[in-house]
């Protein structure tokens, strides 16, 4: 495990979110009013990049394809594809793939800048 620079903390802002390619590794860095968090950037579902329409609300992160939705302190799966509701697509969609919680990344701040910690 080692800390890697992704972002400078200049580029984010409250409810903003950004997609960086950190020591190899497509990540979302975002900050909810003074903390910060980074995780795998696209949906487990089908791949959708969160960075492009992602809602982060109430620790959540919510895919914008089908709804699917992660906490963000520990990307514990809270809801897998429930969108639309009818007709009963988003179910449908659901079901071709396998329920996964999303991956999280430990952040700090140094030096003006947000770290991840990766493998
Ligand atoms: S791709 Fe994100 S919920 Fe379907």
């Amino acid at each position: 495990m080692a800390w890697h620079v992704a972002i400078k903390l200049s580029k984010l802002k409250p409810g903003k979110k950004k997609m960086r390619t950190v020591a190899k590794k497509m990540v979302l860095i975002g900050q909810v009013d003074d903390r910060y968090f980074a995780t795998e950037a696209l949906c487990r579902h089908m791949r959708w990049p969160l960075a492009y329409g992602a809602k982060v609300e109430n620790d959540c992160i919510r895919c914008p394809l089908h709804q699917t939705t992660h906490k963000i302190d520990t990307g514990e799966l809270v809801e897998w594809s429930p969108f639309p509701l009818f007709p009963p697509y988003g179910k449908l969609v659901g079901k071709m793939s396998k329920q996964k919680d999303l991956k999280i990344y430990e952040t700090r701040v140094i030096d003006g800048n947000v770290e991840i910690k990766i493998d």
